[in-house]
């Protein structure tokens, strides 16, 4: 595939069928995945590829916690969707179909990091800090996209990230680790989209200074 056609089709699958991927499947996502650029180079990345039957209802378990919690205040409209108010429906829920059949997607892949290996250049301003993730999330979306390219559904999710205690105790992940997110990996039963739903490039670049567009056209 096309470097381009894998970008603009990494869908997040939110259905799966039971075919079981194998390990040689997974194996050149993993292999884009450290290739992925990291403050000084340090690696912190690390994965954890689970398939256990009890551990992804443990895992699914936890995740429905704060989804549920997420779907009700998104269906109430307390939390924005992010897309048309008609489109926000059916968004919610494939990914509620999705939260209720995590345990029976194959594979559900920890993304893990040393913290000692993360650079947050950005923890004395007073906002959030988001440089850390930078070391961490690019191996992730070389992950997906590789994901991709091998024709494998996956989706980049989060929420589990707040039962990180829980889970390292589930996963014998050390202290000094943290998890960044948990990647449900399957044989999708459709095609992938042609294109993915994203504002256009006049939104997305600016020229010189914040606000004017660099590029009149979104482009296809
Ligand atoms: C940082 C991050 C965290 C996400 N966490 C979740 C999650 O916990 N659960 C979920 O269902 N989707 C999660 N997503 C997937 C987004 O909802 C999805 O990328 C978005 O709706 C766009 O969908 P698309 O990629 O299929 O176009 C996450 C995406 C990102 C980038």
């Amino acid at each position: 595939m096309e470097l381009g056609d894998v970008v603009r089709t990494a869908v997040t699958s939110r259905f799966y069928t039971d075919q079981p991927v194998t390990d040689e499947e997974l194996r050149t996502a993993f292999d884009y995945a450290r290739f992925a650029p990291q403050g000084g180079n340090r690696q912190p990345v690390r994965f954890i590829v689970v398939r256990d039957q009890a551990t992804k209802d443990q895992l699914a378990e936890w995740y429905r916690v704060p989804w549920k919690g997420y779907l009700a205040q998104a269906r109430e409209g307390v939390i924005g969707v992010g897309v048309e108010a008609q489109k926000a429906e059916k968004t919610l829920s494939n990914a509620d179909h999705f939260a209720d059949h995590l345990q029976d997607i194959p594979v559900i892949v920890v993304a893990c990091a040393h913290l000692e290996g993360v650079h947050p250049t950005d923890t004395e301003l007073d906002r959030l800090s988001v440089v850390g993730g930078g070391s961490i999330y690019p191996a992730v979306q070389n992950f997906l996209l590789g994901c991709r390219e091998a024709g494998l559904g996956a989706a980049l999710t989060t929420l589990l990230v707040m039962f990180e205690p829980q889970v390292k105790e589930l996963l014998g992940i050390p202290d000094g680790v943290v998890t960044a997110a948990h990647i449900p990996v399957g044989h999708r039963p459709r095609d992938f989209p042609s294109k993915l739903d994203r504002i256009g490039l006049d939104e997305v670049v600016y020229d010189g200074t914040w606000g004017q567009s660099l590029y009149s056209q979104t482009g296809p």
